[in-house]
């Protein structure tokens, strides 16, 4: 057993020596003497391994030699070979991690890098205005039991005027006012497609839809855009009356504009609705005075200066957000339904519009612009 113990005294030996290495740091400070300590540091580490574990190494050496043991003893001194094996594989793993450790510490210190240095910060975006706008008006009427339903931008002419009562010789369709794809495929004009998409695949049941999406018209100056984004509100239902319209968007107008909001519906026409109605709200700039009153503080610039005629409304105390009125009869007859058992009201109006008088933008060019100054305002 003599062999056994010699070779655990001088394996403790060593180890106590490089240990003593990883503590001490093995080289002198600064990189590049550092990176050459722990260079030889390992070298030497896995010589030492090799010369005790490995399998020319000394332990294996002892299990070779067994054979000239008497045959009695064999199997304690197997024993002892085994726990002193190990033993040693135990010592080595631990002084690798060790090692390990010493070389992150090392190439830290002896860099340039302060790790203890905050971090570059990464600016976490936020989403656009209008999609804000957009998201709040889609949950307020989720919250009211309505779904969320959408319809292709690119479609036929059927959908966006012939079903919706739209005649041939009506001016909306006119090049001037609508981008042709072809002859019979434009790119929608307005959400109101919707409408007939909905109604033509959920045939005689109640509706109650909200409709976001893009809209295309021939149109460019400070508050019109060729593209911009509408939402469109159906209800149909047996004995769905003019009420349950003002009804439903007076509600929304508070909820949007504030508690005091008041609202008015101006007679108007749309081939799909009748009776139709512009709808506009209070302005809540001036109040609906058409005068900004004193200490509006940051509302002020959009609306004008405090005492001066409000700019937002242009001092008619009202602003316009909209069509609405109740489902004509003639579209239901377009898309098979039976205009004697069921009514329904619709409106839509634009979100860009919404976003500058909710947020007092004066240009809609600055909604498209992608310009980080005004985006990182909201
Ligand atoms: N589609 C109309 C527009 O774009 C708005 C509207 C929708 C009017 C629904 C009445 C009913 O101007």
């Amino acid at each position: 057993m003599q062999p056994i113990e010699e070779i655990r005294v001088r394996l403790d030996g060593d180890m106590q020596q490089l240990e003593s290495l990883v503590a001490g740091g093995s080289a002198p400070a600064g990189a590049s003497g550092a990176q050459e300590g722990d260079k030889a540091l390992s070298k030497r580490f896995e010589e030492l391994k090799v010369k005790y574990t490995g399998k020319k190494g000394e332990i294996s050496g002892l299990l070779r030699s067994m054979g000239t043991l008497a045959p009695e003893a064999r199997p304690e001194f197997g024993k002892l070979v085994n726990e002193l094996r190990d033993y040693a594989e135990a010592k080595f793993a631990a002084l690798q991690a060790k090692i390990q450790e010493a070389e992150i510490a090392s190439s830290l210190s002896g860099s340039t890098l302060d790790a203890t240095l905050p971090g570059y910060r990464i600016p976490a975006g936020s989403l656009h205005p209008m999609t804000q706008v957009r998201e709040e008006i889609i949950s307020f009427f989720q919250g009211l039991g309505f779904e969320l339903a959408l319809a292709p931008e690119v479609d036929n002419d059927w959908y966006n005027f012939e079903a919706l009562n739209i005649p041939p010789d009506h001016p909306s369709r006119d090049m001037h006012d609508t981008f042709y794809v072809d002859d019979k495929v434009v790119l929608r004009t307005h959400t109101s497609n919707v409408q007939v998409h909905y109604m033509e695949t959920h045939r005689d049941q109640p509706i109650r839809i909200i409709a976001p999406g893009f809209v295309y018209r021939v149109d460019n100056d400070a508050t019109h855009s060729p593209m911009f984004q509408q939402v469109e509100c159906l209800v149909v239902d047996k004995d769905i009356s003019f009420a349950h319209l003002k009804g439903t968007l007076f509600l929304w107008a508070r909820h949007m504009f504030g508690a005091e909001t008041t609202m008015r519906f101006r007679p108007s026409y749309f081939p799909f609705t009748e009776p139709s109605a512009e709808m506009d709200v209070s302005c809540y700039f001036c109040k609906g005075t058409g005068t900004v009153p004193t200490g509006s503080g940051t509302l002020a610039p959009a609306g004008g200066a405090p005492g001066q005629p409000c700019r937002t409304c242009k001092t008619t105390g009202w602003i316009e957000i909209g069509g609405c009125g109740s489902v004509d009869p003639n579209v239901f007859g377009k898309v098979g339904w039976d205009p004697e058992k069921y009514t329904g009201f619709a409106f839509g109006f634009g979100i860009d519009r919404i976003t500058m008088l909710k947020y007092g933008i004066p240009d809609i060019s600055h909604l498209t612009r992608n310009d980080n100054r005004f985006l990182r305002q909201f």
